[in-house]
């Protein structure tokens, strides 16, 4: 297919069975925004190599339904228009919606700024990386998008020339909440992070308890910011202070260039493996309760593994509820994830939207940031 439009056209028939895109003003906006405008430069295919706008196959794969890497450094993907269905859930989760005020980190290539236009929001998004920043501008006004504009800089800071904000929505992978943030939303604003988590960047929904509306005394610190769970994605890294570690965390993922070979293996206990987004509900509980647990390759695949020190054994939990061990210590890694296995089963094989943290500061003493501390099932 070469016509834009029917292109768009399928992209909207595949958001809407995906079951993410259900409202009319948005449909509308992926209907009519011209991804490829803003994938000008190009963009890596995983099947075609780099494709450029005159190269074949270029319109058909700027609408298939797939994140598209637009740079990359040393290999590594750093900048990248996110996988349109994911897009549209971030943008109904939070209800983005003609007349709002919208703060958008990672700008990216401007595609997401332009659908939260498209549906009549003010939006203000800002990139890290200038030539990425002058790239997404430039995209804006070439598909004449008058209510959105591009700001460089750390999106730690936010962009406090904009506020306040109903909304905030991040695109790119953070591992805690900046405060500027909450100081930029107006009181009962909402916004949607991907917040690392084993190993992942779940869609999480970050909120504060309905106060009194004026400024708090006791910025940063305050305990009235919690987290939902939304659903499960993965997202590449942020720069900066958003990017921080914290006591608590997870692993980092291990992107090791060979699986961890297993010596133990449990046999599956399901026929019918825990399909994708399922997988991602016990990934998420795994990571709630156990504090190794990350991502790694590990025997045909890579998934929720409890990690052990030496970041070369462990247990991977498989999605047919098999597990396979390796390490010094594999029986009693092999143990204690088949006992976090029964957890989740016993409750009830709980998704990820059961699950609330709080919020406590955490990060880099000079550039903090909100951080999940406690993962309870709410009920
Ligand atoms: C997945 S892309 C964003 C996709 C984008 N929303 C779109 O529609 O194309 C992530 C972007 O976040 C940016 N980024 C990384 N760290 C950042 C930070 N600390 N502040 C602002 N932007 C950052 C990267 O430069 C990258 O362009």
């Amino acid at each position: 297919m070469t016509d834009a439009p029917a292109l768009r056209a399928r992209l909207v028939d595949v958001l809407r069975a995906d079951g993410g895109l259900t409202r009319a003003d948005l449909i509308h906006a992926f209907a009519t925004v011209p991804r490829e405008v803003f994938l000008a430069d190009g963009f890596h295919d995983r099947e075609q190599g780099f494709l450029r706008p005159d190269d074949d196959g270029f319109l058909d794969a700027a609408y298939r339904n797939d994140a598209l890497v637009t740079k990359l450094d040393d290999g590594r993907p750093v900048s990248s228009s996110s996988q349109p269905s994911l897009m549209a859930l971030m943008i109904e989760e939070l209800g983005v919606a003609a007349g709002m005020r919208v703060l958008e980190i990672g700008a990216g290539t401007g595609y997401n700024a332009a659908l939260m236009a498209a549906v009549g929001a003010d939006v203000t998004s800002v990139d890290v990386q200038p030539d990425v920043a002058a790239r997404a501008a430039a995209a804006l006004t070439a598909a004449g998008v008058g209510n959105a504009r591009v700001r460089v800089g750390d999106g730690y800071l936010g962009a406090p020339e904009g506020a306040p904000y109903d909304r905030v929505i991040v695109t790119v992978g953070i591992t805690g909440v900046s405060p500027h943030w909450l100081a930029q939303l107006r009181p009962g604003g909402l916004m949607v992070a991907p917040i690392a988590h084993a190993g992942n960047n779940p869609v999480l929904r970050v909120w504060t308890e309905p106060g009194d509306g004026r400024a708090r005394p006791d910025w940063p610190a305050r305990d009235d910011v919690w987290a939902d769970g939304v659903c499960g994605a993965g997202f590449m890294a942020a720069a900066g202070p958003l990017g921080a570690s914290y006591p608590w965390a997870h692993p980092a993922p291990v992107r090791a260039d060979g699986p961890i070979v297993p010596t133990v293996r449990v046999p599956p206990r399901w026929r019918q493996p825990v399909d994708g987004l399922r997988y991602h509900d016990l990934w998420f509980a795994v990571g709630a309760w156990d504090r190794r647990a990350t991502s790694a390759p590990f025997d045909g695949g890579t998934g929720c593994v409890l990690l052990d020190e030496t970041r070369g054994g462990g247990a991977a939990i498989q999605a047919d509820g098999a597990i396979l061990a390796a390490g010094a210590h594999a029986e009693s890694y092999a143990g204690d994830a088949g006992i976090l296995l029964d957890r989740w089963v016993d409750l009830g094989t709980p998704g990820i939207e059961r699950w609330r943290a709080a919020m406590v500061l955490s990060g880099e003493p000079e550039a903090p940031i909100y951080v999940p501390r406690e993962w309870a099932l709410v009920v």
